[in-house]
């Protein structure tokens, strides 16, 4: 059974010590997740050390990095490599965020290196697709994510493609307050998992969890999760107030 996933993205957001009260907020309302449950904590690169040993001590936390380097190691001032993630013991990593590829410039060819530098160290990228707004209007969205999909993630075999969490996040949902409808979300992940089903086989797709990102709040993470191709969220400011949070957690099938 596919993982169901609650995944908050701090993005640039929160000192040190607003993260960990924000950290103990949330362990505090004792969430007992099942088997097939996760809560994902996506921090900036200094708070890593400190989320992992917060999460570590409960079952299904995770922590995961926002970002990494494509390289292997060396001279890129201001890098942070998938192994030394790994030697943090940071098992998650976002990829491909619609933020990185418009202010950083990030391909989908790119991407397809860091999902690679990922698996290598035994990462698992929560790799991110979504289309503008612009694209939405002229109808050519379907089109558009799964260019992102193939130049990026299809050169996987199956061993590893199953090991890729999906994020569909529309660009003009995100941070606007618009979100998606369920019925929209549905569609499109409907479509992602076809895309999927036709490279790699339906008992392959089937597995791969796909979260939607974009105005995920409280009061509307129950009826998005609650659409069978959704599996949870990716959740920018929603996720930095932990009461909002904690009932997102709440809302995973
Ligand atoms: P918001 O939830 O703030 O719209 O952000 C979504 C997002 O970008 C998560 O990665």
């Amino acid at each position: 059974m596919r993982k169901q996933i609650a995944a908050a993205n701090w993005k640039m957001n929160l000192t040190f010590q607003q993260g960990e009260k924000l950290l103990d907020d949330i362990f505090d309302a004792g969430i007992d997740l099942a088997t097939h449950q996760q809560v994902i904590f996506a921090v900036p690169f200094p708070y890593l050390l400190m989320t992992r040993s917060e999460t570590e001590e409960v079952k299904n936390y995770e922590v995961a990095a926002q970002n990494c380097s494509d390289k292997d190691s060396g001279a890129y001032t201001g890098e942070v490599s998938a192994e030394m993630l790994h030697s943090l013991a940071v098992n998650f990593c976002i990829i491909g965020h619609s933020e990185r590829r418009e202010y950083f410039g990030e391909t989908n060819s790119l991407l397809s290196e860091k999902v690679n530098q990922c698996l290598k160290f035994n990462i698992t990228p929560i790799f991110c697709c979504g289309e503008s707004l612009a694209i939405r209007e002229s109808g050519i969205q379907n089109e558009f994510v799964q260019t992102q999909l193939r130049e990026s993630l299809f050169h996987l075999n199956e061993e590893n493609i199953k090991r890729i969490v999906i994020a569909y996040e529309p660009i003009w949902a995100i941070g606007t307050g618009k979100t998606a409808s369920s019925a929209q979300a549905q569609e499109m992940h409907a479509h992602l998992r076809s895309v999927l089903a036709k490279q790699y086989g339906n008992g392959i797709a089937k597995d791969i969890s796909i979260l939607y990102g974009g105005s995920v709040k409280a009061n509307n993470a129950k009826e998005l999760f609650g659409c069978p191709d959704v599996d949870g969220g990716l959740v920018g400011g929603a996720s930095l107030v932990a009461k909002d949070f904690i009932e997102i957690i709440r809302s995973l099938k």
